[in-house]
């Protein structure tokens, strides 16, 4: 019995339990036991959150640990100015270097199980940059649809957007209808991308959206719920972020899912963006697990 028991344990001792979306996904194996496709593994790791250090040179313990995966995970890819400008780059070489480490995230996403990645891609504020730098994002959002689509159908991604869409470009504004419809049927993972997107402007959308309601006598103002309010959001059917991480050395939301991140948990790193792999994800990932989310209730015992 012993033995069988032993036999079982090797033949298991790679597989993860406990998600935070038990019941939705199956257990996954390992990531750490797949190949590690990222090979950009030189950012300098100093992940933080509210309240819990991390050891920064901690390497992530035994493959046994039991990770709790995030539903939905949302991720600023913020530092490729700087990424760029150490190497002496333009700044847009470092968007170019981010778009295509958004495509690493996405497989590693894929891998650990998440259901929803939102990257922020673009800000109501973002329009503030050099013309230069706002109009080469623009092309690049282009390009990355046409040069990655095959691979994210390979990896069953669904890509969505959530943002003032009405306020892109034409030319953007026909690639995210392309790209929504093509991939609307693909389960995997969804990838949402926040593009001329403000937490402040969602809220304020979706308090016009309300009042037109109550204009209209559909819904009287004694009715509207916090519910009523997250049902008028850009994505209503996306639950709200578990886990939100912040590389680059920046400790602010900068108007990010200002409603949806009310009880997320928060991880700050000083990486760039671009040098952000799968050894920071999974370190992450492990600070999200021994997090003690209580949602404002007690310690479950
Ligand atoms: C913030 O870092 C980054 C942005 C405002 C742009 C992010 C966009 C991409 C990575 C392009 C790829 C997106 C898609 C959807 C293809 P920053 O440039 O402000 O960094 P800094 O603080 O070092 O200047």
């Amino acid at each position: 019995m012993r033995k069988l028991a032993n036999l079982l344990r090797v033949l298991f001792s790679g597989y993860r339990k406990g998600s935070a979306n038990d019941g939705r996904r199956s257990p996954h194996l390992s990531p750490a036991a797949s190949a590690r496709s990222s090979d950009n593994r030189s950012g300098q790791m100093n992940g933080r959150g509210p309240g819990q250090a991390s050891d920064p040179a901690a390497k992530p313990e035994g493959p046994d640990i039991a990770l709790k995966i995030p539903v939905h995970m949302a991720v600023f890819m913020d530092g490729n100015g700087r990424w760029a400008s150490q190497r002496g780059l333009p700044r847009t070489a470092g968007h170019r270097a981010g778009a295509e480490n958004l495509q690493n995230l996405c497989r590693m996403c894929g891998r650990y199980g998440i259901q929803y990645v939102t990257v922020y891609a673009f800000s109501t504020e973002n329009w503030n940059r050099p013309q230069d730098e706002v109009h080469a994002l623009m092309e690049l959002f282009v390009e990355f649809f046409h040069r990655y689509d095959r691979e994210l159908a390979k990896e069953g991604i669904r890509v969505r957007f959530s943002g003032d869409l009405a306020g892109l470009p034409e030319r953007v504004q026909a690639i995210i209808r392309q790209a929504e419809a093509d991939s609307i049927q693909r389960t995997r993972l969804q990838l949402i991308i926040a593009i001329n997107y403000g937490g402040r402007r969602e809220i304020v959308h979706a308090a016009q959206k309300i009042s037109r309601a109550v204009q209209s006598g559909s819904l009287a103002p004694d009715d509207i719920t916090e519910h009523t309010f997250s049902q008028a959001l850009y994505l209503p059917d996306v639950p709200d972020p578990d886990l939100v991480i912040r590389p680059s050395g920046e400790y602010r939301l900068s108007n990010f899912l200002l409603w949806q991140s009310a009880y997320a948990e928060l991880w700050f790193a000083d990486i760039l963006w671009p040098d952000f792999n799968e050894s920071h994800l999974e370190t992450a990932l492990r600070d999200f697990t021994r997090r003690d989310r209580r949602f404002g209730g007690i310690s479950k015992p």
